[in-house]
């Protein structure tokens, strides 16, 4: 997959960027505060997903600005396409989206056509940080090739809240307990299903960031995932057999879920438990380890991508390489060869001998550039 051309203008600070990109490397470069992370965030929404750094809606349109637009052409395996997105702060309800000239309801619609993968300073916390981020991790990347998993997702969500509502009216004295055998039948069905999921993902990812962590340590460490369920000791792909022991599971814990008010089981208290040599990296891991395991995770990401969709998705890299020493940049660049590449940075010279297209970002405009 391979982003041609951006134009973004009143999208926060931007103002009328207009980029006609390379095919392999793109390199954006500028101080702090100057638009940098917006151009990323601007693209990475026209993947259809919310933004990666939790802007709200009303917050896309510059301060002094009335509208905001957002166009970015790109070409997959099959087709030349085209998503224009256009918002006005009158009404910031009403956006104004188009995928090939066809008008959609919701940027969430845009999911599944322009795929990128981002990796922001944030996501080197990935095998640090809380259970949630991982799940999140695996619930995207288990979508990007495979749309439908949304659905499940949702669904799910929607079963666990009305769930907890009636734990709690329970708890409260106004719910009636035998309606939670309704909610349990289907939490289990959909969650058994998710379970097995991210669970052959995750055996997947597995071989990837098994053999990517080994090139990072020169075959000096081994690194292992596994996915962690809070519901089944061992997860089967047999789904029939493990929605009977799921929905048992809640059975058994219901006492315990009244008291808490909460559903305290089940795939959203699940994580993906990372290992080298055989010891969690959350508990005993160093720094550097942690990190070099989120690199190859989201290394891998893109990797299944390209190799499950037959098409690479674009890497947007925030402000990611500053972070890094000098032997894991080059290991980020030379494992994502063959992918388009948006790496944003405060200092040209960290990229020095690397043939990129080079823009330099000031106050929100931006120009191509061949200062190096
Ligand atoms: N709605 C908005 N309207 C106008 N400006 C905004 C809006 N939201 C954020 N900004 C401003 O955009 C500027 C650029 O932000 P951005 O995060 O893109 O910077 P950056 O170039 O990535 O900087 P850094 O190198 O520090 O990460 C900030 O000064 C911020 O205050
Ligand atoms: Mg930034």
């Amino acid at each position: 997959m391979i982003i041609n051309s951006i134009y973004a203008d009143g999208y926060k600070n931007l103002c009328g960027a207009d980029i006609s990109a390379d095919p392999k490397m793109n390199v954006f470069c500028g101080d702090n505060a100057q638009g940098k992370t917006n151009l990323i965030e601007a693209v990475w929404l026209m993947t259809g997903c919310r933004s990666f750094r939790g802007t709200r809606d009303r917050d896309f349109i510059g301060f002094e600005k009335e509208k905001a637009d957002i166009r970015v052409s790109f070409t997959d395996c099959f087709r030349s396409q085209k998503i224009e997105f256009s918002v006005k702060k009158q009404n910031i309800k009403d956006k104004q989206i188009t995928l090939n000239g066809v008008k959609l309801p919701l940027l969430s619609r845009l999911f599944g056509n322009l795929k990128c993968v981002v990796f922001t300073p944030e996501d080197l916390s990935l095998t640090k940080g809380s259970p949630d981020n991982r799940r999140s991790f695996t619930d995207l990347s288990v979508s990007q090739i495979k749309p439908s998993f949304v659905y499940a997702l949702n669904k799910y969500d929607k079963l666990l809240f009305q769930r907890n509502a009636l734990l709690k009216d329970i708890a409260y004295g106004n719910g009636d307990p035998s309606q939670l055998e309704m909610w349990d039948v289907q939490l289990a069905k959909t969650g058994a299903y998710i379970s097995v999921i991210r669970n052959t993902y995750c055996n997947n990812l597995n071989n990837y960031t098994n053999s990517l962590y080994n090139k990072i340590t020169d075959g000096s460490e081994e690194m292992s995932l596994c996915y962690h369920s809070t519901v089944y000791r061992e997860i089967t792909d047999d789904v029939e057999e493990l929605e009977k022991i799921y929905l048992k599971r809640l059975c058994s814990a219901a006492a315990d879920d009244i008291k808490a008010g909460f559903t305290t089981a089940g795939i959203h208290r699940d994580d993906v438990n990372v290992f080298i040599n055989g010891l969690s990296v959350r508990e005993f891991g160093s720094q550097g380890q942690q990190r070099s395991a989120a690199l190859v995770m989201k290394i891998a990401q893109a990797k299944i991508i390209a190799d499950q969709t037959g098409d690479a998705p674009v890497m947007l890299l925030d402000d990611i390489l500053s972070e890094l020493d000098d032997k894991r940049q080059r290991f980020v660049l030379e494992n994502i060869e063959g992918i388009q590449v948006f790496i944003t940075c405060c200092d040209r010279r960290i990229l020095y001998g690397t043939p990129a297209k080079l823009f330099s970002v000031s106050a929100g405009r931006i120009s191509e550039t061949d200062k190096r």
